[in-house]
């Protein structure tokens, strides 16, 4: 049931602080350490491990990129990531001291799957991060580790992006955790602020009236782009991707960094472009994207920025500002991702779209 809202993508964003916190629940322990032995990977087998390889499709695929900063930041191991559906049809090198992760929503997408069966044949360890219980991936993988967002109805992912996110959060801290990477005060700090984000999640969505109101302002435009930095690129992706799925509108992702090497050229008059700033305890990154938007605002952008509350240093450059909490840089995409959501979901909607059953979609996709 809908429980009120018009359609299941909007009960489904609301339900996220609650969808993090059940991810959370039961893996951090009293003294701090985080256990997940769910996994089925002990703790020799995760120190043998040198490299990472994550696969995925879509949605789950912007969750591995943003997983690959926090793997190999905290866990200190070189991470891949790569979209399913071309992983196998390469020659990956993988062997038994790889660890390959599948991120599924529903355990069911065929192209991870047909991945998840090559990197198994090349002797590799799997393990997948899935939101269906009993679905395929889990079964035929070595160890899983469950989101627990509750059934999503809503074809586009919105709460098990967020849970997928808390997912590999944990993967990576316990990697570091059980390898006593170099990082341990910091791993330490981070679980502690990983149990504190469904309050932080339900600030941002206590403040998402202006973001709607700026979405139905937008119903007409053509294109939106969409920059980020760091973990705030894949952000960016799943921004664009969203509005492309819900309101069918051309939209584009990219590095910020990118800019200049060719995208700046769609920079005109009016068009609205959403950036994604670091924290500006990354000071360097941060400084970077600023000077990024005052680049495309003085070409004509209409600029569209999502910082930390606090950060004056954009007001004078943002035609909208978005202020979302202030959390560490690899933690931004929990709090950063959902103004994207309430945007692609209001603007699709005002188009007059069933955002629950876009068009061409399914839920889950059984076919290669
Ligand atoms: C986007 C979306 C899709 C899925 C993709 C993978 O909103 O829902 O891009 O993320 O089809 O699906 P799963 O995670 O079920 O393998």
């Amino acid at each position: 049931e809908k429980g009120g809202y018009d359609y299941f993508m909007l009960k489904e964003i609301a339900e996220q602080p609650r969808a993090v916190a059940d991810t959370l629940l039961g893996r951090i322990g009293r003294d701090g350490r985080l256990s997940l032995d769910e996994m089925h990977i002990t703790d020799a087998q995760l120190r043998e491990i040198d490299k990472i390889v994550i696969i995925a499709c879509g949605t789950s695929y912007h969750a591995g990129l943003i997983a690959k900063y926090a793997i190999e930041h905290w866990a200190g191991l070189p991470c891949e990531v790569e979209v399913a559906s071309e992983f196998r049809y390469r020659d990956p090198i993988l062997n038994s001291r790889t660890l390959v992760i599948a991120i599924s929503q529903s355990g069911e997408s065929m192209d991870t799957l047909m991945a998840v069966r090559h990197a198994r044949e090349q002797r590799a360890r799997v393990l997948c991060i899935c939101n269906v219980n009993g679905s395929t991936m889990p079964r035929e993988c070595d160890g899983v580790l469950y989101t627990h967002a509750g059934p999503e109805v809503g074809v586009a992912a919105t709460k098990t992006f967020l849970t997928q996110l808390v997912a590999v959060y944990l993967i990576a801290l316990y990697i570091a955790q059980v390898r006593g990477t170099k990082w341990g005060d910091e791993v330490f700090a981070m679980v502690q602020l990983l149990a504190t984000m469904p309050e932080k999640v339900e600030q941002v969505l206590s403040t998402m009236g202006p973001v709607r109101e700026l979405a139905r302002s937008l119903a007409d435009v053509k294109s939106v782009l969409f920059l980020g930095r760091h973990v705030g690129f894949p952000v960016a992706l799943e921004g664009a991707l969203k509005l492309k799925e819900l309101a069918y509108m051309h939209a584009e992702g990219f590095a910020a960094g990118e800019l200049k090497h060719g995208p700046i050229a769609l920079i005109e008059e009016g068009l609205p472009v959403i950036v994604v700033v670091p924290p500006r305890a990354r000071d360097v990154l941060h400084d970077k994207i600023v000077s990024n938007i005052q680049e495309i605002r003085a070409r004509g952008a209409r600029t569209i920025v999502i910082a930390e509350e606090g950060d004056t240093s954009v007001v004078p450059y943002s035609d909208t500002l978005i202020e979302v909490p202030a959390v560490p840089t690899l933690l931004q995409p929990l709090v950063a991702t959902i103004p994207l959501q309430v945007f692609s979901c209001e603007l699709a909607t005002a188009k007059g779209h069933d955002v629950d059953q876009p068009r061409n979609l399914a839920k889950s996709v059984t076919v290669e």
